[in-house]
């Protein structure tokens, strides 16, 4: 095989595994933790809809704008941004068919079918003509990406100038990592089949690059994960048990070299080349 042959091979198997753990979960998902599927949520309230709503705040969403939701999960924070605001028309993404499924039932229930669309692709190769979006986020999808200089690329070419840029996700955390850490992170990894994870810091470099100018990077205060660990546990014959979520995925991986932040930032102008 030739070196190019390797690498679309090794993508497209990246791909397929991400495609395979959502297409496989994500009605467990839908059953035990609802329609928003991230793993910490912010100190405003105890559902995700209030997370999805201070989001929504902090972007500064507002107004008949064209929001793009790349890696979208069932749609959930997709129809809370809707709802939240009127006028707002939201464009989601995932690479889950069965995902895609799911969210057209939640998005018909919330009545949204005018508004929300969900679509199947890969939000490095976007299915939408350039500066479509003034609005755009990532909650907890970004860190899916194994070429984040060239998803942002993608994301500035579909975005208009003066669009936002909201990121919610797991970055990795400075400092020298003993054994106990690289296993935790590999476990981790492996367990959400994630790609490599970069800090912050180089994120926010990607993000320039790309033609974005960064107006916050910080790390999430107070975000916690009480309702996610709460989604993986039932009332069972013998009380407190796990249910199928949790048998999955409750993995103790805390000493993982990870720290949780935002990122939000403006369409400046035409991108830059893209790279490292
Ligand atoms: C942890 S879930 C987050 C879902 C959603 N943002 C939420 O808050 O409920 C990660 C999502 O990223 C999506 N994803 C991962 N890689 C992707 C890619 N290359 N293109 C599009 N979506 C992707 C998955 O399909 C999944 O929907």
């Amino acid at each position: 095989m030739t070196k190019t042959a390797d690498v679309t091979a090794l993508r497209a198997s990246r791909t397929h595994c991400v495609q395979a753990l959502y297409d496989t979960w994500s009605p467990v998902f839908v059953q035990c933790a609802g329609t928003t599927h991230q793993t910490v949520l912010l100190p405003v309230g105890v559902t995700p809809q209030a997370t999805n709503l201070e989001m929504v705040r902090r972007a500064g969403f507002g107004g008949a704008q064209r929001l793009l939701d790349a890696g979208c999960g069932v749609c959930g924070p997709a129809c809370d941004a809707a709802n939240a605001v009127p006028g707002l028309r939201v464009d989601a993404v995932t690479l889950s068919p069965v995902q895609a499924e799911l969210a057209k039932q939640v998005i018909e229930r919330q009545r949204l079918t005018d508004r929300v669309c969900v679509h199947v692709a890969d939000y490095h190769q976007l299915p939408f003509a350039d500066q479509t979006f003034d609005a755009l986020w990532l909650l907890e999808s970004a860190c899916y990406s194994p070429r984040p200089a060239q998803l942002l690329g993608e994301l500035a070419r579909v975005a208009a100038v003066g669009a936002t840029l909201y990121i919610k996700d797991l970055f990795l955390a400075g400092g020298d990592f003993g054994p106990q850490a690289v296993r935790d992170l590999q476990r981790l990894r492996h367990l959400w089949a994630l790609p490599r994870l970069w800090p912050l810091a180089r994120w926010i470099r990607w993000v320039e690059r790309a033609g974005w100018q960064v107006c916050d990077a910080s790390v999430l205060q107070g975000a916690n994960t009480d309702w996610y660990t709460g989604a993986m546990i039932e009332f069972g014959a013998n009380g407190l048990q796990w249910n199928d979520f949790g048998r999955q995925f409750a993995v103790h991986t805390p000493a993982a070299p990870i720290e949780w932040c935002q990122l939000v930032a403006r369409r400046s102008g035409p991108a830059r080349r893209a790279g490292r």
